[in-house]
């Protein structure tokens, strides 16, 4: 099959939000730490009435109305989470109460757990099938979706929730590159959540953006080099930087960190420079030349030059893919795909057609990928970029649709999960009246753990 790729996609998030503006009072830190600091204007959160089973119930029901897919088109659907509430059952599992009145139970794939990189794995396992023997000319969905919590401290306002569906197959309008996938794992533990009855995970966050920013190094320097191999197939060499994406999009742990990545790229292209091309390129940065990048993690005056001179880059390639994660925190492994979202609706599709984007995935622990995807040139209105594009536009009035919560009812809320998130018989306190329309949510916990949904 030609043009493997992403051809729809849906995206929720939660119906109730926290302004961190209210946080960074009630939290008694410094004005403007969570919302200069970290970049995050409000962060989206559930009750004991969603988790991960509800809010993948709810992006799959929703991609298959919206698009009008038939249940049985299905071939392949895999869920990437890091969100766990049971440690043998998948929530794929779970998802199959919807394919029941299609009679299609002739589906492949299960769940993949690491950090956030779950929804990318399960992006490459549903491309490996449609591109596989094994495919027989049905659609794939990917799944990504989680419930991103921490315990009170400094990296509670970097939480969010969110899920996102995608719909994969041939002669898409998102079509991912082959062989430019650049991929750097590694033994680390900067964020792991060893503690099976907390949802919240053990973090040390200042070695976790350490591991994300040496990630980005490695994954971007073989990026480069694969890309530029395929370039030079029958071309003269050249050169890659980031000059060759359109659009750069990142895992947001919090916006400030993706602003900073894309200072690093900048930081990576500077050190393959030619040294008499710097001059011209870089003035005024000679002095960082002879810098080793895996002593420049946490340099002020490196980072704050190079944040300087990548602000138009960011402006241009990144910003716009940050609205989501702005608005509504770190959805872990959702949270890349509700940055191509993101860009998706916050430019015009002119503007997007025939784009190159370069997307960089991370997950904790750890594993990583920079791959890049090219948007389709054909946007008429019967295109399949035009109805993919159409189908989002539901989301940023959504955004707004949203009830904003006190930080007392958040913390409340915390509590409430922290006390009863594996306790069986349970029913939710939280009422499912507040949920967006066509929202599932848990109705009860019996006394063997099974989990019952209602729809909204
Ligand atoms: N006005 C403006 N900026 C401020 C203010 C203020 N009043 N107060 C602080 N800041 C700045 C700081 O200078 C700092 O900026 P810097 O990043 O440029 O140094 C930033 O706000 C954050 O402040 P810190 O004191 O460094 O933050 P803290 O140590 O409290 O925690 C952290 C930040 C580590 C990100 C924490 O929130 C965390 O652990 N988060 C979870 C882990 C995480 O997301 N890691 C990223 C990759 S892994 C993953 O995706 C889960």
């Amino acid at each position: 099959p030609e043009s493997v790729g992403i051809l729809a996609i849906e995206l929720i998030f939660p119906s109730e939000y926290v302004e961190q503006s209210e946080m960074e009072v009630y939290d008694g830190v410094s004005v403007g730490k969570y919302t200069l600091g970290l970049g995050q204007a409000r962060m989206g959160f559930c009750t004991d009435r969603e988790d991960i089973n509800s809010l993948c119930l709810t992006v799959v029901s929703k991609l298959m109305e919206r698009n009008d897919i038939d249940y049985a088109s299905i071939g392949h659907l895999e869920v990437g989470t890091e969100t766990i509430v049971d440690k043998s059952k998948s929530v794929k599992t779970v998802l199959m109460q919807l394919f029941e009145g299609s009679g299609n139970s002739d589906i492949e794939g299960v769940d993949t757990t690491n950090a956030c990189y779950g929804g990318t794995a399960a992006l490459f396992n549903a491309l490996s099938w449609v591109e596989s023997s094994s495919w027989d000319g049905r659609l794939a969905l990917v799944v990504a979706g989680d419930i991103a919590v921490y315990k009170e401290g400094n990296a509670r306002p970097t939480g969010g929730a969110g899920a996102v569906a995608m719909l994969v197959g041939p002669n898409a309008p998102l079509v991912i590159d082959r062989g430019a996938r650049a991929t750097y794992m590694a033994h680390t533990y900067d964020f792991y959540k060893p503690d099976l009855l907390s949802e919240y995970p053990t973090v040390d966050g200042r070695l976790s953006v350490q591991c994300y920013l040496g990630a980005l190094d490695r994954c971007y320097q073989l990026f480069c080099s694969k890309s530029e191999k395929l370039q030079a197939k029958g071309h003269e060499h050249q050169q890659i930087d980031l000059t060759y994406l359109d659009a750069v999009l990142f895992h947001s742990p919090y916006c400030k960190l993706v602003q900073k990545s894309v200072a690093r790229l900048t930081l990576n292209d500077f050190v393959r420079t030619p040294e008499e091309d710097l001059p011209l390129k870089y003035p005024g940065l000679e002095k960082f030349r002879n810098v080793k990048l895996e002593d420049t993690y946490f340099n002020r005056d490196i980072e704050n030059a190079f944040m300087e001179q990548s602000r138009r880059i960011f402006e241009e390639k990144t910003k716009p893919s940050l609205l989501l994660s702005n608005q509504v925190g770190n959805m872990y492994t959702a949270c890349l795909y509700g940055g191509l979202v993101s860009l998706l609706i916050s430019r015009d599709i002119q503007e997007l057609a025939g784009k190159r984007v370069g997307l960089f995935s991370y997950g904790s622990g750890l594993s990583s990928t920079m791959y890049s995807l090219r948007i389709s040139s054909k946007i008429g209105p019967g295109s399949s970029l035009h109805r993919l594009i159409a189908n989002l536009s539901h989301i940023k009035p959504l955004l707004d649709q949203r009830r904003k919560a006190a930080p007392e009812y958040f913390s409340y809320v915390m509590e409430i999960r922290e006390q009863n998130h594996h306790k069986a018989p349970y029913t939710p306190l939280a009422s499912p009246e507040v949920l967006f329309p066509g929202t599932w949510y848990l109705d009860s916990t019996d006394a063997l753990h099974r989990r019952e949904y209602k729809r909204v």
